[in-house]
């Protein structure tokens, strides 16, 4: 299908995978998705197996993303890991304020910005996940949630970062229940992200940036997914674990 901007398909291992596990993974990747073009494929493994996942795809169309960073650049963060650590193994991307980040580490828009930045500053992309609560939806506050993450995460990025931001749409009642947005949710949800990028940048900013959805993708609902005109990629949790659901994912989207 033809879309109006390159897929993004990124798997977020979240806290899974021993390095020898994560390596059986991308070389099992590898062999599947050898010579795809149509669409940016990137995995997000955790820190711990970033230098050997990082060598074993050196000649292949995986990119490396990382799952968090600090906002600082380097000092006494006990446990902290800084952008340009990162950069000493080739990661592209950085997923930015995870939901689950946003819940457990109590992270806030303010500092999901501050991150934002740093990343910028040192040239990683960082995929700024926003999404509302099924309260939230139930309540009709989907839209002033998002509206408001979307503001805050981005505070501070001029409109050529903004224009090298993922965002990505991760309703949290999506998120490992097997329960994904309808394509109609998901469409409507990432059109009016586009309209706020389009008053917060311009509209030939909010034209090019990648917007993906997240929230129990699986092969089977991926085509209809990714065949929404605002819908431009995945970020994929449980499914980008075996080979052969985030292969077929990939596959089911082009
Ligand atoms: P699942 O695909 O497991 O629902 O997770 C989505 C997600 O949180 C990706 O970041």
């Amino acid at each position: 299908m033809e879309k109006a901007r390159k897929l993004l398909i990124a798997g977020n291992w979240k806290l899974n995978k021993t390095v020898a596990e994560a390596l059986d993974l991308v070389n099992g990747l590898q062999r599947e998705l050898a010579n795809l073009k149509e669409v940016d494929l990137v995995v997000c493994p955790p820190f711990t197996a970033l230098s050997e996942v990082s060598k074993a795809i050196l000649d292949s169309n995986l990119r490396l993303g990382a799952q968090d960073m600090s906002e600082h650049g380097y000092g006494a963060y006990t446990g902290e890991i800084a952008a340009g650590m990162l950069k000493e193994f080739s990661v592209r991307y950085v997923i930015l304020g995870h939901s689950e980040r946003r819940q457990y580490q109590r992270e806030t828009d303010e500092l999901i910005a501050k991150k934002a930045r740093a990343a910028h500053a040192a040239s990683l992309k960082p995929i700024v996940c926003v999404g509302e609560t099924l309260a939230e939806r139930e309540a009709g506050a989907t839209e002033k949630v998002v509206g408001t993450q979307l503001k805050g995460s981005l505070a501070g990025l001029t409109a050529a970062q903004v224009e090298e931001t993922v965002i990505a749409y991760e309703p949290v009642w999506a998120i490992g229940t097997g329960r994904n947005a309808t394509a109609t949710q998901a469409q409507e949800v990432h059109a009016f992200i586009r309209g706020q990028l389009a008053q917060r940048a311009d509209a030939a900013v909010a034209k090019r940036v990648r917007i993906l959805y997240g929230g129990s993708v699986k092969p089977a609902n991926a085509r209809e997914l990714m065949s929404q005109p605002d819908v431009d990629g995945a970020l994929v949790g449980g499914a980008s674990l075996e080979v052969r659901s985030f292969a077929d994912i990939v596959k089911n989207s082009i």
